[in-house]
């Protein structure tokens, strides 16, 4: 069968090797995908969020399977663009991609349905916004209500932080339209943990938990990036915290999608903050995860592809979906200065002798035929292992292994985890 993933960047790379193990696959298309792909899938120049000429493609090769990885064409309605041209897709429809395409509808949803998430406000202008912020108490956590590159959430510690945060995305639009109305919540503590599902809007199961490090420097610090780094399983989502997330968070929020009409079919993300109050919903995506993705999918013990046609064909019930009783880290090597400006174009040389897996993402090939960094986040250095201590161990040496001129990446992946493992 012929197989489209729609994307290009780590999570995609980690997506289509897992798919490449399904042997009925005879072509793996990947639009755009990116050159460290080359060998496992053909990429087709197409930019994801390029819907007519994905559906084009789509028909003429004729494609029997779409995967749709990335938030922007989801929110967009490239499942359901393709489902019309009869081409089954993994992935939600528009009407569900919602609820990462809208804090507002997100927040609304979890309010009415008893959901756990941060108490919050929404406003539309931007006079209401700062009086609010003129009472509120601090800190004080501000969402633009639609997609914003990962870069929408503000904390402000203060009221000018705050005013700074309102200006920009309600007066400056530094979001454009996204940024129209926003989310004023209440400030949250506790450690955070990532949650990717399968479901089929009426099953949901969940895959093995993770954690990312958001901030671009060590000890959580810097600002805030696409994600430095993941360790699976997250030792602080213990089976008690499993059980409570599965009945308070997970079935109610497929329930509540289902009773409004827009069952959600693919994977849905669920980013938890473990509070002293419980666990609650700091946000969904509504797709699979950038680097989650990368330490998820290595411990799957089942067919990825076969997973996702049982989703498409709402039989996810009868699927016996095995996980390795291992663990995995993904350090990121970034391009120095991301996510503010950094420069590219660099050769990237990997030593031979390398364990881990090394999973590309901002990269090119250069007039030499070498690949050479095109973006923020260059790779990731993947290593599973019995245990996390190894798994860590064993990325970071491997990391020293790859080079590049302005590479940089966290030290401290995974330490956090490991204190919690060991408390
Ligand atoms: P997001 O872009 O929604 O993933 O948010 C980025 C990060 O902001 C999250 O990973 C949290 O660390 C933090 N954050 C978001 N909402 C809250 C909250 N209500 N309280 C504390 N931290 C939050
Ligand atoms: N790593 C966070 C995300 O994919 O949104």
């Amino acid at each position: 069968m012929n197989v489209l993933v729609v994307g290009s960047g780590g999570r995609e790379f980690a997506i289509v090797k897992k798919i490449r193990e399904n042997k009925k696959v005879d072509n793996l298309y990947v639009l755009p995908g990116n050159a460290g792909m080359d060998g496992m899938a053909t990429c087709v120049p197409i930019g994801a969020k390029d819907l007519d000429a994905i559906v084009e493609f789509a028909k003429t090769h004729p494609v029997d399977f779409a995967v749709v990885a990335p938030d922007d064409p989801l929110v967009l309605g490239l499942v359901d663009r393709l489902e019309e041209q009869g081409i089954p897709c993994f992935g939600p429809r528009a009407n569900a991609a919602i609820l990462e395409g809208s804090k507002v509808f997100s927040k609304g949803l979890m309010k009415q349905y008893g959901i756990p998430t941060a108490a919050y406000e929404v406003y539309d202008n931007p006079a209401d916004a700062l009086e609010y912020a003129g009472r509120a108490p601090y800190p004080l956590v501000i969402k633009a209500d639609g997609l914003a590159l990962g870069k929408g959430v503000v904390i402000a510690k203060d009221y000018a932080e705050a005013q700074a945060a309102i200006h920009s995305m309600m007066e400056d639009h530094v979001f454009g339209k996204s940024g129209d109305r926003i989310v004023m919540e209440e400030f949250l503590t506790g450690p955070e943990v990532s949650v990717l599902s399968f479901t089929d809007g009426k099953t949901i199961v969940p895959m093995v938990s993770s954690m990312d490090h958001k901030r671009a420097l060590d000890n959580d610090e810097g600002l805030n990036t696409g994600g430095m780094g993941t360790v699976a399983p997250n030792p602080y989502y213990t089976p008690q915290v499993a059980r409570e997330c599965m009945e308070r968070i997970f079935l109610p929020t497929i329930r509540a999608m289902s009773r409004e009409g827009r069952p959600f079919k693919g994977c849905l993300y669920f980013g938890l903050m473990l509070t002293p109050d419980g666990p609650k919903v700091i946000e969904y995506n509504c797709r699979f995860g950038d680097p989650e993705t990368q330490v998820v999918l290595p411990l799957l013990d089942t067919d990825l592809l076969e997973i996702m046609m049982a989703v498409r064909e709402e039989r996810l019930d009868r699927m016996d979906i095995r996980w390795k009783n291992e663990s995995a880290c993904c350090v990121i090597l970034a391009s120095d200065g991301y996510p503010g400006p950094y420069k590219t174009g660099y050769p990237i040389r990997t030593e031979s002798g390398i364990s881990s897996d090394v999973i590309y993402a901002g990269v090119k090939r250069g007039e030499d035929g070498m690949l050479i960094t095109s973006g923020g986040r260059v790779l990731g250095v993947v290593r599973t292992a019995p245990t996390l201590d190894e798994a860590i161990q064993g990325a970071y040496e491997d990391v020293k292994k790859v080079h590049f001129e302005n590479a940089y990446c966290r030290h401290d992946i995974g330490k956090r985890a490991l204190l919690a493992g060991r408390g």
